[in-house]
């Protein structure tokens, strides 16, 4: 269908028969949820650390369902070494992460976050400060270019939050950012749409809408890393609409959940998942 169903997968969890029943029978498509980040893979500078995350990649693998990489580059879950630097050398550092990360990886990643969560919240529409920011406005380019060199082969995304309705000021501005992109030969080839939805922040009504826009950009769209706090009809209303939304998208190729069972979820009191513990 070139549509898949993914769900975030921990590495501690893999001897839990139950957890591993249900990913191996209700998902195509998988995720670590923090075995592939900046300070999981280079916890020290140029000493990569890859055991968590292949055994990840090697369940998976094994049972036939493709990966999606998280994340390459991100202001959060930096290594301690990386926290505190700047200029040109945290530049080169980043970029180096990005090219052995996704060297070591070749081949195997259907798609990359790339970057992750660049833009900032509120009414502005910009970027978010961070120390990745502070070394150019064109540091998500540079790292776009050195993945593509890296891997060819992958899909290359940027991902984000609170960029699901379509009139929010930072939903447009990543979307001009993908405008650019696509207008200047930066290579991406999708935008990921954490969807973390809760009360305060209900699932727009606008969502198709959003989706097929971005779509129109010349990009896949994919739902990454899905999550509803509620219960019962309203919370079940919700994953259908999003359900819809991405299904009306001819581009839009796949849903990732955050997690299988309530219990699992980073938010396991808002028991925002498919499964109950
Ligand atoms: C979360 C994980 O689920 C937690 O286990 C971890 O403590 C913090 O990160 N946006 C992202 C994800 O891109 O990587 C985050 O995952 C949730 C928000």
């Amino acid at each position: 269908s070139g549509r898949y169903f993914g769900t975030a997968v921990a590495a501690s969890k893999l001897g839990d028969s139950t957890y591993v029943g249900i990913l191996n029978r209700e998902f195509d498509m998988v995720t670590a949820e923090n075995e592939m980040k900046m300070d999981a893979t280079e916890p020290n500078q140029n000493q990569f650390s890859y055991g968590n995350a292949d055994r990840i990649v090697n369940q998976a693998r094994g049972q036939g369902k493709r990966i999606r990489g998280h994340a390459l580059a991100w202001h959060s879950q930096q290594p301690g070494w990386m926290q505190n630097m700047s200029g040109t050398a945290l530049r080169n550092a980043m970029l180096n992460h990005v090219t052995q990360v996704a060297t070591y990886y070749r081949g195997k990643i259907y798609a990359w976050d790339v970057v992750n969560e660049a833009y900032a919240d509120g009414s502005g529409g910009g970027r978010r400060d961070s120390n990745l920011q502070r070394t150019g406005n064109d540091w998500i380019e540079a790292a776009f270019r050195a993945a593509r060199t890296a891997d060819p082969g992958a899909k290359l995304c940027y991902n984000d939050y609170n960029t699901d309705n379509w009139s929010h000021a930072k939903t447009q501005g990543v979307y001009r950012m993908v405008q650019d992109f696509k207008a200047r030969g930066v290579p991406i080839d999708c935008v990921g749409f954490q969807a973390h939805f809760n009360s305060g922040n209900p699932v727009p009504s606008n969502y198709h809408t959003t989706l097929q826009n971005f779509a129109n950009l010349g990009v896949d769209v994919q739902i990454t890393e899905l999550d509803i706090e509620g219960s019962g009809s309203s919370q079940a209303q919700q994953y259908q609409g999003v359900v819809q939304a991405c299904l009306a998208v001819t581009r839009c190729t796949g849903i990732t959940v955050w997690g299988i069972r309530d219990t699992d979820s980073w938010r396991a009191s808002g028991t925002p998942l498919l499964f109950d513990g």
